[in-house]
């Protein structure tokens, strides 16, 4: 059987769903879930910088943005950042500002960071693992990774699933795999969850989980 991954191969076009994108409840509602999650759980101080992975239209973002020193969203949508920008000015935040990346095409994040935050993009990534050792350099000794994605959803929880790499993550395997990148003191909860309609007609019941973990040196485990 194929991999989700194998069968998604194309790119989804963000830029389309950038204007509407917050009139959707239940993304309102995952997104909220996930940023109260991580203010509950993390200790956010006024020095803190902080750098959202996939920011969108900056749901999670400006939900952080009262409680750090400042905050840079990333995402490879131009239309997406368009509006994020839009609110920015909107609200006249000077601490908050976006950034166009796109790493497919060679981009690489830049800055360094005391938190890595990111909202369901994740399974948008088709292979995290480079992802992964860029946050770890980003990120200043003890700074911490908190990623909010999707439970193994069979495929269900998009009703197109172009450019869904993953249909969802297992807790434990991204746990290993945050270990395996030089991250520890890793640490799962849920976060949220959301009925959808799902093909057939049912109403299905989709679990958003919140995964922590703190940078350690990647030679870290050679030396104990
Ligand atoms: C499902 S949306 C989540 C947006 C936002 N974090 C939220 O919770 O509402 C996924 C976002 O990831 C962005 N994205 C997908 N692939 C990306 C990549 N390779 N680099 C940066 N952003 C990416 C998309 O443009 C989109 O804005």
């Amino acid at each position: 059987m194929k991999k989700e991954h194998e069968i998604n191969t194309k790119k989804r076009n963000f830029d389309q769903e950038a204007t509407n994108w917050d009139q959707v409840p239940g993304r309102v509602k995952v997104a909220e879930g996930i940023a109260q999650s991580m203010i509950r759980e993390i200790t956010l101080t006024p020095d803190m910088d902080v750098l959202d992975f996939g920011c969108g239209t900056g749901l999670l973002t400006f939900a952080l943005q009262p409680f750090v020193n400042s905050i840079t969203g990333v995402d490879s949508s131009r239309g997406m950042i368009d509006v994020f920008r839009k609110k920015i000015k909107e609200q006249n935040l000077k601490n908050v500002k976006a950034e166009f990346v796109d790493l497919e095409k060679g981009d690489v994040l830049r800055g360094s960071f005391h938190l890595i935050v990111s909202s369901m993009t994740l399974h948008h990534i088709k292979n995290i693992t480079p992802l992964f050792k860029q946050f770890h350099s980003l990120l200043l000794p003890s700074g911490q990774l908190a990623v909010g994605d999707l439970e193994p959803d069979d495929g269900q929880f998009h009703s197109d699933n172009e450019g869904v790499f993953h249909f969802g993550f297992d807790r434990k395997e991204l746990h290993q795999i945050f270990a395996d990148n030089g991250f520890r003191d890793v640490r799962h909860l849920t976060a949220a969850q959301v009925e959808k309609p799902v093909e057939g007609g049912q109403i299905r019941l989709f679990e958003i989980f919140l995964i922590i973990g703190r940078k350690c040196p990647l030679n870290f485990f050679n030396r104990l």
